[in-house]
Parts: structure tokens; C-alpha cells; sequence
């Protein structure tokens, strides 16, 4: 059985208190940090790097769910897991020739390897890496175009999340953008367990009522109805 991994984007934090808002995020019940990657270049932003997570490891031992939005993510790997990343998600779109290699590689620099894909990208892509000899272990369903917080969710992507829950019913699945109050039980009851949120978040009042609504969300929907 999945169990729900709620995970604050720390895109929507304030980046100059990022050590008081990580652990005000724990404080009030995520259970990972969702950590946005960006080099500029697969994604037009830019955010932060291997330095940021090295210095936040500092002071909080909270999983780290890093999201690595960059084109050479193997590059990355290394020095991620010398920071201290928990998780290490690159995307499919810039590993389809080595990306046996770069899950060994994550794996023993001591992460958890994630695949995610985007929106245009057909779930099919990602079967392989499930299912390889050295497998990912959380696939992420882009439910916005990757770069920017505070977009609108797309509903068309749970067919993805609900073919890939049906194949895998253990695999951790993770969605990112746009997850809140008013979209989180499409995305629980299509089959996702890890979510993603950032404004829904950040810009509430209450955030710690947020947080607690989307993890009901999950188990609600991953428990049996009889
Ligand atoms: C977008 C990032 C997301 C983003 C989500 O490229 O991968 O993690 O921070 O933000 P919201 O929840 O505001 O859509
Ligand atoms: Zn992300």
C-alpha cells in the first residue's frame, strides 16, 4: 500500500527565510520538501542549485524531494547527493539515451531516483525505467509546463496517473503544479500519492489546514470501499 507523501514546493517560500520555512512546513505536517531545480535552460528559470540544499541540510533532517528541471541532469548528481538530496526526479525528455546509467548513479550516491514526465510527453516513456533491472522509484506526472509556480492544473493528465496506478499499484506517483483544495481529489482518486504544492500552500492563511486536506484527500481514496 502507497501511503501519502505531502510535499510543500519550497519554490513558493520565502527563498530568503528558506531554513524558518522549511521547518515552519514540517512544523504544520509535510512530510518531504519539494525542492525546484532549474537551470535556465530546459525550463526558462532559473533557481537554485546543490549550494541551497547543501546549506538547508544544515537544518533540517526532512526528506528532500528534489525535482532537477535541467537538460544535463547526470551533471548534477554527484554534487545533489553531496548536499544531501533525498530524492533525485529527472525528466525523461533529457534521459532517453543514458538514463540506465544516471539511476545507478543516483542510487549509489545514496538518492532515491524519480522519473518525471511532461505534459506532452506519452506515459509509455517512462514503463522501461519502472520496470528495468535498476528501477526508479516514483514517477512524476507534470500537471502544468514545468518553470513556474502558480498555474493551472490540467485534469487531462490523470489518465496517465490512473494507467500508471493500475500497472503499479505500489509505485509512488507524484503530481506537480497546480494542486490545492479544488483539484487534489481528481488527482487521489485517479491514484496519486505523493503531491506536489506550492500556492495552494504558501498562500493560504492557514497553510497547515491546506496540508492536512490534501493527505485526507490521499487516504481517503487509496482506502478500500467496502
Ligand atoms: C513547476 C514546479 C512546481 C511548482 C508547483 O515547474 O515543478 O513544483 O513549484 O507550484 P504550484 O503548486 O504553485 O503549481
Ligand atoms: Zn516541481
Amino acid at each position: 500500500m502507497v501511503s501519502p507523501k505531502i510535499a510543500p514546493s519550497m519554490l513558493s517560500s520565502d527563498f530568503a527565510n528558506l531554513a524558518a520555512e522549511a521547518k515552519r512546513m514540517v512544523d504544520l505536517g509535510a512530510n518531504w520538501l519539494h525542492m525546484d531545480i532549474m537551470d535556465g535552460h530546459f525550463v526558462p528559470n532559473l533557481t537554485i542549485g546543490a549550494p541551497v540544499i547543501e546549506s538547508l541540510r544544515k537544518h533540517t533532517n526532512a526528506y528532500l524531494d528534489c525535482h532537477l528541471m535541467v537538460t544535463n541532469p547526470m551533471d548534477y548528481v554527484e554534487q545533489m547527493g553531496k548536499a544531501g538530496a533525498s530524492g533525485f526526479t529527472f525528466h525523461i525528455e533529457v534521459a532517453q539515451e543514458n538514463w540506465q546509467e544516471l539511476v545507478r548513479k543516483i542510487k549509489s550516491a545514496g538518492m532515491r531516483p524519480g522519473v518525471a514526465l511532461n505534459p506532452g510527453t506519452p506515459v509509455e516513456q517512462v514503463y522501461p525505467l519502472v520496470e528495468g533491472a535498476t528501477p526508479v522509484e516514483m514517477v512524476l506526472v507534470m500537471t502544468v509546463e514545468p518553470g513556474f509556480g502558480g498555474q493551472m492544473f490540467m485534469p487531462n493528465m490523470m489518465d496517465k496517473v490512473q494507467t500508471l496506478r493500475q500497472k503499479y499499484p505500489t509505485l509512488d506517483i507524484e503530481v506537480d503544479g497546480g494542486l490545492g483544495p479544488s483539484t487534489i481529489d481528481a488527482a487521489a482518486a485517479a491514484g496519486a500519492n505523493c503531491i506536489v504544492a506550492g500556492s495552494s500552500v504558501f498562500g493560504a492563511p492557514q497553510p497547515g489546514d491546506v496540508i492536512t486536506l490534501l493527505r485526507e484527500s490521499v487516504e481517503k481514496a487509496s482506502s478500500p470501499t467496502t
